[in-house]
């Protein structure tokens, strides 16, 4: 074996000594070197007459030899070809590829989903709904008559083709489709975007997100409303925060109430956020109106519920300490990509 791997190694100069420049020479190059005839099969034939302890030494010597001829002329063919030498051998394969650049979340979806993830964590599950709504969905089930003075509290877009559709003014529209499907209990939180009529300033936007819960069941109570409120508040704002309810008025519930917490920029001692009063409204809530329930085909005398409704970009304001609710809807990524998480 000795001597073929001599050979190998003279051959391996002579290919090194060589410049092949023209297309003849190149040929003639691979009928010697890789030819059917040529070397490389030749050598391959002496495997037969290599001990079989060195078989393997020898075919590693080999396979090197195959490759770098082959290398060679590759690139003597790119020279011939285009008179300049393959730039594909340039290539270092070692370097790091270039970073794909991913995205980051919108701050209204860190917000939006760290809502929904607390009150995952009792059990409730993320329903959805259209924000094309007819007028049934977005008032009338939820005991907006017609003529209720009610209906002037949101001022509404409507699809001008057919006025009984409109963009829904609130997530409350998948409490009522929820609680039509007639599967009981019902246990949920419904995340989504709504659309007021409103000018568009820092401080209000034509459209903006809620995220709204609903449980009905038998011998749910007003205090298992505030006992889960209780817990969200705790999980969103800390253990310290004071919470409380103010009675108020919505016409899908009955008692209503909306929620407060000390406010969490000054602790309560009065600041700009809280206007000086040491609290900070978040939710409307309230037990289910029995109409409401009877509106969607549930029995009133068996079934109770509460229900919740919230808004997503004041908490994201407060907590990423932004002025002006336009940056959300700007689409500027600079700012955009500043928000990694809402906890
Ligand atoms: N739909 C109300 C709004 O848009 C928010 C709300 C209040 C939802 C009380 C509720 C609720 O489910 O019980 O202002």
């Amino acid at each position: 074996m000795e001597k073929v791997l001599e050979q190998i190694e003279s051959y391996k100069k002579e290919i090194e000594a060589l410049a092949v420049k023209g297309a003849k020479e190149l040929e003639e190059y691979r009928i010697k070197f890789l030819g059917t005839k040529g070397i490389v099969k030749a050598l391959m034939g002496e495997m037969k007459n290599v001990a079989s302890e060195q078989k393997k030494q020898f075919g590693q010597v080999l396979n090197e030899f195959k490759q770098y001829a082959e290398e060679k002329y590759e690139e003597w063919k790119n020279i011939t070809a285009n008179g300049q030498p393959s730039t594909a051998s340039d290539i270092d394969l070692t370097l790091p590829g270039d970073p794909i650049a991913v995205g980051s979340r919108h701050p209204i979806s860190l917000m939006r989903n760290h809502i929904v993830s607390i009150f995952q964590r009792l059990g409730f599950a993320v329903a959805e709904g259209p924000e094309i709504e007819d007028d049934w969905h977005n008032f009338g089930a939820l005991n907006l008559d017609e003529n209720h003075p009610a209906r002037d509290m949101q001022d509404t877009f409507y699809i001008h083709t057919n006025p009984d559709w409109l963009l829904r003014t609130h997530t409350s529209n998948i409490q009522i489709r929820e609680m039509e499907k007639g599967k009981l209990p019902i246990r949920i939180v419904c995340p989504g975007r709504v659309y007021r009529n409103e000018t568009i300033s820092a401080r209000s936007h034509c459209y903006f997100h809620q995220v709204e819960g609903l449980y009905i069941d038998e011998n749910v109570s007003f205090a298992d409303l505030k006992q889960t409120l209780y817990f969200f508040v705790q999980e969103m704002y800390g253990k310290d925060v004071k919470v409380r309810f103010r009675p108020s008025y919505f016409p899908f519930t009955e008692p209503s109430a909306e929620m407060d917490v000390s406010c969490f920029i000054c602790g309560g001692e009065g600041c700009n956020i809280c206007k000086h009063t040491g609290w900070v409204e978040i939710l409307g809530c309230g037990m289910v109106h029995p109409k409401v329930l009877e509106n969607c085909g549930i029995d009133s005398n068996k079934y109770t519920g509460f229900a919740f409704g919230m808004g997503v970009e004041r908490p994201a304001l407060l907590k990423y300490g932004i002025n002006d609710i336009r940056l959300f809807s700007e689409n500027d990524v600079r700012f955009l990509k500043q928000f990694t998480s809402a906890t």
